[in-house]
């Protein structure tokens, strides 16, 4: 390992329980700041990392932020200790969390959702989650591709536009932090996790993880066991056939469909003609064919609902709620990125002077995405290669979203040639069971597998949709402890049962 500064002593001042004041200063204080990881393989990729505390996230444990400097490249991060971390050296759990867009800071999903921490009312500071999703494992954070919230990229470079090339990225990155950087990591279990655009994000960076470590097995090896998407724009031929079952019926858990008969039967009329197009586009991925079959797709079934959704207006994310403030709905967005903001902020997290303003969206990377194919192709072959490279994959989704819907993951993951399909098909969905303030409730229902995928190896692969009442797009937002509940028995390797 190569350690050119020195984190190693912060991290056992870090377990001893001392504080940081005996970090040797340095005239430089902007090199000071932080460690700096050498890629032992890569000369071009480096990560520089700090040790941050409870004053900028409250939370008891162990807090770092930094970025991963990949060429022109710089992947911001913050990554958190588990509040069950052993004080054994062994090795520890790590899930990452992305989430979407694309363009989304995952910042959003820190703060607004499942972190150690969640924005307070103010915008000027943080409040402990009890529900946040580090208990039984440590958490990382990453602002992905460069170009979103506290990533940038060096002036005049080129705004990675698609999942691939973000999944290129993220495996530099993930292959440096548990190698080198925190190397309790480097055995796993890693699962790679995140909501919306990342059910594109999640099966590229997964397929990337996999083919890398098997093309080089001599290199640091990422030790991904599973990947687990949240409400995930992963078929988005599907997504919108689910657009009329989430407005024109009931089984979202509304009393009354959203949208009236009028409004329905010309979703419906033109629905075949937006499947159609949209299969021609996953056949035939030309950005000309996509575009077109996307259009047809929002003018007849999406738009109805979607071009009236706005501070004001519908909220796509949840059919049942008010939507606050444009594109994002949620106050909260707005809170977090005002603290994110503050000098204060700004300062602890030595943000470098190309970054002048945190951005929970990033508008440029949304359009560079736009402008290639990646929003309309399919990334059901990536799930495919997944589960046939013993990968474990979960499917959940919060039954009142809109935007990625669970009548669009039923109809995709019924449909989805492997192994396992017939089993999977086979099951009806059945209820399970969790707790909300210390009363058993129906949290939602679910299938699973557990198939054997490599003739002669006796180890299975689980795959499993799971679905969760009374939550939008934002499952750990609007189901927290539902949601942690979930977290923890996938990583556990416990049914739904
Ligand atoms: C945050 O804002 C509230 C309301 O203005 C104020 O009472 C509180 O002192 C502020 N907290 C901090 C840490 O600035
Ligand atoms: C159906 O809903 C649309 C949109 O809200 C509205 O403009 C229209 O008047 C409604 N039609 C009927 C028959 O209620
Ligand atoms: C946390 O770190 C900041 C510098 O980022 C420092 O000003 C503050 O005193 C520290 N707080 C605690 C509780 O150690
Ligand atoms: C910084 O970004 C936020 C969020 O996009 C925005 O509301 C604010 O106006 C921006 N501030 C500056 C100085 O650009």
């Amino acid at each position: 390992m190569k350690c050119l500064l020195w984190l190693q002593a912060v991290a056992q001042l870090a377990t001893a329980g001392t504080s940081t004041t005996q970090i040797p200063l340095r005239e430089d204080e902007s090199v000071s700041e932080f460690a700096i990881f050498q890629s032992d393989v890569s000369p071009d990729h480096s990560i520089r990392v700090k040790r941050q505390n409870s004053s900028l996230c409250d939370t008891p444990v162990d807090q770092y932020t930094g970025w991963l400097d990949v060429g022109h490249k710089h992947l911001f991060f913050w990554y958190f200790k588990s509040e069950a971390a052993t004080k054994s050296s062994g090795s520890e759990p790590l899930a990452l969390w992305l989430t979407g867009g694309p363009g989304g800071s995952s910042m959003l999903g820190m703060l607004q959702e499942l972190g150690p921490c969640l924005i307070n009312e103010h915008g000027n500071g943080t409040v402990y989650n009890p529900y946040g999703w580090n208990k039984e494992t440590a958490l990382v954070f990453v602002d992905q591709p460069a170009g979103v919230g506290f990533s940038y990229l060096d002036e005049g470079e080129p705004i990675p536009g698609d999942s691939f090339t973000s999944a290129a990225d993220m495996h530099l990155f993930l292959q440096l932090f548990v190698s080198q950087v925190f190397p309790e990591h480097s055995e796993g279990p890693l699962v790679i996790t995140g909501e919306s655009y990342a059910g594109h994000y999640l099966p590229a960076l997964g397929a990337q993880i996999v083919s890398q470590n098997n093309i080089y097995p001599k290199r640091p090896q990422v030790p991904l066991k599973s990947v687990a998407i949240g409400n995930g724009y992963v078929s988005p031929l599907d997504t919108a056939f689910g657009y009329w079952e989430t407005l024109c019926t009931t089984n979202p858990g509304v009393k009354e469909p959203v949208f009236n008969k009028t409004r329905c039967e010309i979703m419906a009329t033109n629905l075949p003609r937006c499947l159609e197009v949209a299969k021609v586009c996953y056949d035939h991925p030309d950005p000309a064919i996509c575009a077109a079959a996307s259009t047809v797709c929002m003018t007849g079934v999406i738009n109805f609902y979607d071009g009236e959704s706005y501070a004001g207006g519908r909220n796509r994310f949840d059919i049942t709620a008010p939507c606050d403030i444009d594109n994002f709905c949620y106050a909260n967005t707005q809170l977090l990125q005002d603290y994110l903001n503050l000098e204060s902020s700004f300062s602890a997290l030595s943000i470098p002077k190309e970054i002048k303003n945190f951005t929970a969206g990033s508008d440029t990377v949304s359009q560079a995405f736009e402008l290639t194919n990646d929003l309309a192709i399919s990334m059901i072959p990536q799930v495919q290669y997944l589960l046939a490279s013993q990968i474990d994959v979960l499917i959940y989704q919060g039954n009142l979203d809109l935007a990625c819907n669970t009548a669009g993951a039923k109809r995709w993951t019924a449909n989805m040639p492997w192994k396992g399909q017939a089993a999977f098909t086979s099951l009806t969905l059945k209820p399970w069971k969790s707790e909300k303030d210390g009363k058993e409730v129906v949290a939602g229902m679910f299938k699973e597998v557990n198939v054997k995928m490599v003739d002669g190896d006796e180890k299975t692969t689980r795959f499993a949709l799971v679905t969760i009442d009374g939550s939008g797009h934002m499952v750990p937002q609007d189901q927290p402890e539902v949601a942690l509940d979930m977290l923890n028995r996938w990583l556990k390797g416990k049914s739904f049962d």
